[in-house]
């Protein structure tokens, strides 16, 4: 069932929906904030034109210089900065349109056309009911006469035609013309503007991959396509800056643009409002199409054009034992552009008792901006062991650990996953147990489901077939007892504050011991609501120093924002590029830098913890939310997460990973149950968490609505303690996605909601009150302090834990501008 619509709308929309801010703002405002960062501004732009990908340039169309252009589609003016929701609902500053960003780049842009578009487009404001999750895919295009096209067609040498889409948080794209397919009025303006015009550009401006098969009906007429995604405020004159030529296109895909929404591998099981079963398993993406469908992708991962060419010569490549290390010079072959160039390496597996897809990112880098005939080295490593196999069947006879099957492990090199050339390759004389682990979340019993795996035919060739996913053989029982941790005697109020725990005057668990039961309840669950009055207005909610006692033992009120594109507030804030946006410019080190940024910016904004990354598959092109996230490839979407998080919290404060994990549909997200065998889980839904957790440590970490293998996230006992703590060694503070659902514990009926949640070690229940079938109330509910009283019940030991872990969040925030500590 999914939530009712009071619970969906609640009063979460405080400032402008990205409907309004694009339609009202379609001129360029001044900044009326002295706190948003010019810096921060410039380096969006540079981002946001990092990520668009070149997908095609024919005929050397682009970049545009001093060919004139005549601009068609109403978004050049209703352009779509962001996806809707949580993520995307900031009070922005400014809106660069198209329009106003190819004129500030200097292109000279046909007037009369743009007039025209103004106009009518001032006179067709997108309209909107304001309802949660019912915001348009798109908005009507304007009906042109045939006349139009060809004067125009006269007075210019180019057309550009804008084509946009949106989906968002509850609000699923759609298999349908308006969303992943065009309309009928693109259709008729497309054939319109590519009769009357020898060369037209395209541009999408959208959050997730549509469709563009359509493409090929054109062929050279539409010498040039570019996929913008979503930039935010600045996401336009990016374009503007990379169709001038001022900026050079380097983006890369990151995921896989198929010939049909059926080829997707996730397509059969995608968008059920009760179960999806993962059943591709590990072939999501690429790992699906170059295993066993190369020619349905029209353009593949890592794929993207720039106005230059470059070559690639290996230097050296070095096996040491497991590491690969890859040195290679990268040139800029043309005469007339600079450039940066995305060096990707792949590896392959040897057929063995588990199914391997054909290729696997193991290691990129990109080269700096390149001038005609300049060089860049290049030096990648990666250790094969990353890429052992999960087998969770106990098909190599290793039952839960990551194994080596024996066999050569090739090595590829390039600019795609498709062009990359083999290089080198790693041999493994016999089977190796790389990790020994425990069986951890994996499918139920009473719940199977067959998965994808590899077959050849007799040719060789690899041919889907299936295979139960196996399913669980541990008890949870038994290991959440083994777990349970020692309770700190009470010693009540001792007088520690803790700023003494701070100062190393006192320990932590002193400090603990002095709490009492209902101020440990307290620090359990959130300020109940939404815009708390104990964090600045407009905040997602705050948690820590929830109750006068608590803040007089000096725990402070710690308040959190949405997130990701931008800070989620009453008050201006940058609207930055959406998440796949920056995870397409594989640029790691310019997204940690923006995130310093922003980073900054929540410091003056009083925002603590920053609820981003998105950090969950692209599974499927149709999910709501893609816009958010990264990838379909869990290194790329590891790797810029722990970028995000290392950047925002070099100011002092949390970004907050998120939705951990499976978050994958929007289509009655509170309910819905993802069923995904363990080495699935392992090698790609929850591998970009790990990377993140390793590299960048975030202070904070959210759990998702959903259910994994038939527990919802944030009861999630096997995934957030057996996995993310004791297996990832992660010491942060875990906290719900807003409200839960209410359920009782299967092996301890003692623990309902809440004690529930606080054996799994998802600490704080966010905003904090309970939600009922008629929407969230404003008080919590009293089942901790129930359980605790009872026989088998949540102990005080597992309420001190979760404390533990709460303040260590709370000590860990220590704000800093400019290398300052703020004094807030
Ligand atoms: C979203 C989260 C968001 C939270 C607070 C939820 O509906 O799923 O991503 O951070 O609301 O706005």
């Amino acid at each position: 069932m999914p939530l009712t619509p009071d619970l969906e709308s609640g009063d979460r929309s405080h400032s402008l929906s990205p409907v309004e801010s694009v339609a009202q703002i379609s001129v360029i405002l001044q900044d009326t904030d002295p706190t948003l960062d010019p810096e921060l501004a410039s380096l969006a732009r540079q981002a946001a034109a990092e990520g668009i990908v070149l997908l095609r340039n024919e005929r050397e169309t682009l970049p545009l210089g001093l060919q004139s252009v005549a601009v068609f589609g109403r978004v050049q003016y209703d352009w779509f900065t962001v996806g809707y929701g949580s993520g995307g609902d900031v009070k922005v500053p400014y809106v660069w349109n198209l329009i106003a960003g190819l004129r500030d780049a200097g292109i000279a842009v046909d007037g009369e056309l743009a007039g025209v578009y103004q106009e009518w487009c001032a006179q067709n404001r997108p309209s909107h009911s304001g309802t949660w999750g019912t915001w348009p895919h798109h908005f009507p295009e304007m009906p042109l006469e045939d006349g139009v096209v060809k004067a125009a067609a006269l007075r210019t040498d180019i057309a550009l035609i804008v084509i946009g889409r949106a989906a968002g948080e509850a609000r699923e794209s759609l298999r349908e013309p308006g969303s992943f397919l065009l309309t009928d009025d693109e259709r008729h303006l497309l054939d319109q503007v590519t009769t009357s015009f020898e060369r037209t550009v395209v541009v999408i401006d959208a959050g997730n991959v549509m469709d563009l098969s359509w493409l090929s009906d054109y062929g050279e007429r539409i010498s040039a396509v570019l996929y913008a995604w979503q930039g935010g405020m600045e996401g336009a004159r990016a374009v503007a800056g990379v169709l001038a030529g001022e900026l050079m296109p380097s983006g890369k895909l990151t995921d896989t643009i198929a010939f049909s929404y059926e080829d997707y591998p996730s397509s059969a099981n995608f968008g059920d409002p009760d179960v999806s079963h993962y059943a591709e398993d590990v072939f999501v993406g690429y790992r699906y199409f170059e295993t066993f469908a190369p020619e349905r992708v029209q353009f593949g991962f890592g794929f993207g054009l720039g106005y230059t060419t470059f070559a690639l010569e290996i230097e050296k490549t070095v096996i040491d034992s497991d590491t690969l290390i890859a040195v290679v010079n990268v040139s800029n072959t043309g005469t007339q552009h600079s450039g940066k160039e995305v060096v990707q390496i792949y590896v392959g597996a040897p057929d063995g008792a588990l199914s391997q897809p054909a290729r696997r990112l193991a290691a990129y880098a990109k080269t700096p901006e390149l001038a005609p005939g300049e060089k860049a080295r290049v030096e990648m490593s990666f250790a094969l062991t990353d890429f052992a196999s999960f087998d969770d069947s106990g098909v190599t006879g290793h039952r839960s650990a990551y194994v080596l099957e024996p066999g050569t492990y090739p090595v590829f090199l390039g600019t795609d996953v498709r062009s990359a050339v083999e290089i080198t390759a790693f041999e493994v004389s016999e089977l190796r147990i790389v990790q020994k682990l425990r069986e951890t979340a994996a499918v139920k019993a009473e719940t199977p489901f067959d998965r994808m795996v590899l077959a050849r035919d007799a040719e060789g060739r690899a041919v889907v077939a299936w295979e139960p996913a196996p399913t669980a053989s541990v008890a949870r029982a038994e290991r959440v007892r083994a777990g349970l941790p020692e309770e700190v005697s009470p010693t009540g109020d001792q007088g520690i504050v803790l700023d003494d725990v701070a100062a190393g005057r006192a320990t932590l668990d002193s400090f603990i011991a002095q709490l009492s039961d209902v101020e440990l309840a307290a620090i359990a669950h959130g300020d109940i609501t939404m815009h708390s009055p104990l964090g600045v207005p407009g905040n997602a909610g705050v948690l820590g120093g929830v109750t006068e006692s608590l803040r007089a033992k000096g725990v402070r009120p710690v308040t959190t924002t949405d997130g990701p594109s931008g800070i989620r507030i009453g008050a201006y804030a940058s609207l930055l590029p959406s998440g796949t946006a920056l995870a397409s410019s594989w640029n790691t080190s310019l997204v940690e830098e923006l995130a310093a940024l922003h980073g900054q910016e929540m410091v003056h904004k009083g925002s603590d913890v920053l609820l981003s990354p998105g950090m969950n598959l692209h599974r499927d092109p149709l999910c709501g939310r893609n816009f958010e996230y990264f990838s379909e490839d869990p290194l790329v979407t590891g790797r810029t997460g722990a970028a995000v998080v290392r950047g925002v919290q070099s100011a002092g404060v949390s970004a907050c990973p998120k939705h951990f994990a499976v978050n994958n549909q929007e289509t009655n997200r509170t309910r819905h149950d993802a069923r995904v065998s363990e080495r699935a889980l392992r090698e790609l839904y929850l591998r970009g968490f790990e990377i993140c957790v390793r590299e960048a440590n975030p202070k904070t970490i959210m759990t998702s609505y959903n259910k994994v293998n038939g527990v919802w996230a944030h009861y999630h006992y096997d995934l957030v303690t057996s996995l993310l703590r004791e297996e990832w060694g992660y010491e942060g503070c875990v906290i719900t996605d807003w409200w839960m659902e209410d359920d009782v514990d299967p092996d301890f009926p003692a623990l309902t909601n809440n004690a529930f949640r606080v054996r799994a070690q998802v600490d704080v229940l966010m905003p904090g009150g309970v939600k009922t079938e008629s929407g969230p109330q404003d008080y919590a509910d009293d089942t901790i302090l129930t359980s605790l009283q009872q026989a088998e019940g949540l102990t005080r030991g597992e309420l001190q834990r979760g404390a533990r872990n709460v303040l260590g969040l709370v000590l860990a925030l220590t704000p800093t501008i400019d290398g300052r500590s703020s004094s807030r």
